[in-house]
């Protein structure tokens, strides 16, 4: 495995490559990251790795400063897979000079987590194209736990005509149901007790959709009543139709619901899929 800081390097290893996969993350991996990395495995036998906290994605008041960076660990771990490059630019080698071109994204990109962290997609999907264009993999894969941001990416890059697959990973759960994330490190034991009663509401209204119940909005309340007297601060609990990612009406079938939610000073988010 090699690790490489510099753009022109990594474009001169990744010349003869016939099939490249590439998974982008911001490092301090987790058996969720590992996740992507097997499903790559699959499609693949040159895997390249990102890792690079973007700032271009955290709001001043975020956890860009506070967000664990874990270098070391994270090439441990992937020197264990089957990995053949890990790319670690620095922000000069990035944003050399400030990153004045920003993608224009469309309403999907406002809502839900859009909606609460403004200019995140923004940030995201720049960085993604950024990376993408740099290492012109043929194949990425995202996280189904970062629901919204598969869907931007997904149409970015069928709008953009990139000439990308993107592959979609489900989500590695702890045994009691939360959502593997770096941010869980941001729990403390009690916290952390507690941590699955979003996965819990998201599940309730999944049962309830399955079996018949067409009241949304009611559903919707429900759990958001229910965290809150559970003191969680809800940003929100919401059900979307799974192929546009907007709001679900009665009749529509393929159906997502999404949840983001505080414990105290940690943001964490989940979804599944009805
Ligand atoms: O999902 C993430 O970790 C980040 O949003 C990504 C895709 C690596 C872009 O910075």
């Amino acid at each position: 495995m090699k690790i490489i800081t510099d753009i022109s390097v990594l474009r001169e290893h990744l010349r003869r490559e016939q099939r490249i996969a590439f998974v982008p993350t911001m490092g301090n991996l987790h058996a969720g990251h590992l996740a992507l990395i097997d499903q790559a495995n699959q499609l693949s036998d040159c895997i390249v790795v990102s890792i690079f906290v973007n700032r271009l994605q955290f709001q001043p008041h975020e956890d860009f400063e506070r967000y664990p960076r874990t270098f070391k660990e994270d090439c441990r771990a992937l020197s264990a897979q089957n990995v053949k490059i890990v790319f670690a630019p620095n922000e000069k080698i990035l944003f050399p000079t400030p990153q004045e071109f920003l993608l224009a994204l469309p309403p999907v990109a406002d809502i839900l987590e859009g909606e609460f962290r403004p200019g995140f997609f923004r940030g995201v999907a720049t960085i993604v194209l950024k990376l993408f264009n740099i290492i012109q993999p043929d194949l990425a894969v995202f996280g189904k736990k970062d629901y919204q941001q598969l869907h931007i990416v997904r149409r970015m890059v069928r709008q953009l005509n990139l000439p990308i697959e993107i592959i979609a990973s489900e989500t590695i759960r702890a045994p009691d149901g939360l959502a593997l994330s770096s941010r869980n490190q941001y729990l403390n034991e009690a916290q952390r007790a507690k941590a699955c009663g979003l996965y819990q509401s998201l599940l309730q209204i999944k049962q309830e959709i399955s079996s018949g119940c067409k009241d949304f909005q009611k559903l919707q309340q429900n759990a958001v009543d229910n965290l809150q007297q559970h003191s969680w601060k809800v940003d929100y609990i919401s059900i979307h139709k799974r192929s546009t990612l907007l709001f679900a009406q009665a009749s529509d079938q393929d159906l997502v619901v999404l949840g983001a939610a505080w414990l105290d000073n940690t943001r964490l988010i989940d979804n599944l899929e009805i």
